[in-house]
């Protein structure tokens, strides 16, 4: 199994076509307000895994009644309601998927197939169970199953081996060791520019305004794109931080709250004093 996912990993010809769903995605899931609604930047975490719960649950219930004798309707109702929940929960993993690396988009590509196999058996065994032919629902029903958990499989993979849309920043956080470390001069920082430091080889912006002082981690939580070669900018009257990567936005002056995905998470802001005039800061 280890060998096949390192093929598709691998697997060049799976660009042209990833490349293609990539640019109908990017063109087709606007403006940034609904990217943002499906990335989950307004829950502060991916919405894609808590979607994906509702078809799951319903075709697994679904697949144990049908094992059951006398729950014909009750199995076509889950069925139903899976097939129908399935369709944000992929429209949700597309717009996610489209910000990913190369890598991460043939794996993605193929979970998405997979799942869309599921998605078509499903559909048949709901059009086969209203017009009375329970006998094709529940075998229709099962191989979507068998393509599901295939594609579940993949998705697992895609988070927990390749680190899609989990935080990539926080691991870095614990670097950091205990206590207080001197970062800069106060007067020293420029007023509204960031500015690169590192605390034990771990990268921080510092953000000076006025006499309000910001320090998060540089590694954006996304693909670890390096915010501090990106661009300040004021969205919703807040200063924020834009990855020059794939534009997630972060807020400088409130807890570097997500603003803009493909983020879904809140970037690490570390703690601050001033002691002395020099600045110092902390995990939070
Ligand atoms: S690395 Fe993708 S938005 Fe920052």
């Amino acid at each position: 199994m280890r060998a096949l996912l390192m093929r598709i990993e691998q697997a060049a010809g799976l660009d042209r076509v990833g490349d293609r769903l990539q640019r109908a995605v990017q063109s087709t899931l606007r403006p940034q307000r609904v990217r943002d609604l499906l990335h989950g930047v307004w829950l502060g975490h991916p919405l894609h895994p808590a979607l994906v719960q509702v078809p799951v649950g319903a075709w697994l219930s679904a697949a144990v009644l049908d094992a059951m004798p006398g729950q014909r309707r009750a199995a076509t109702a889950l069925v139903a309601v899976g097939t129908a929940s399935a369709l944000p929960a992929a429209v949700s993993g597309l717009n996610d998927w489209a910000a990913l690396n190369r890598e991460q988009r043939r794996v993605g590509l193929v979970h998405a197939a997979s799942n869309s196999v599921g998605l078509a058996c499903y559909a048949g065994s709901l059009a086969a169970r209203l017009s009375g032919r329970h006998n094709l629902g529940r075998t229709l029903a099962y191989l979507g199953l068998g393509a599901a958990s295939a594609g579940a499989y993949l998705g697992g993979h895609l988070a927990y081996k390749q680190g899609a849309q989990v935080n990539q920043s926080v691991s870095e956080a614990h670097l950091i060791g205990d206590g207080w470390h001197p970062l800069a001069d106060l007067s020293a920082l420029p007023d509204r520019e960031l500015v690169t430091r590192e605390i034990d080889d771990v990268s921080v912006i510092v953000y000076r305004h006025g006499d309000d002082v910001t320090v998060m981690l540089e590694r954006c939580p996304h693909q670890s794109g390096p915010l501090g070669q990106g661009e300040v900018r004021d969205i919703d009257g807040h200063p924020c931080v834009v990855c020059p990567w794939h534009g997630s936005a972060f807020q400088l002056n409130s807890g570097g709250k997500v603003v803009h995905g493909p983020a879904a998470n809140d970037q690490q802001v570390l703690a601050t004093r001033v002691v002395d005039g020099v600045l110092q800061t902390r995990l939070a």
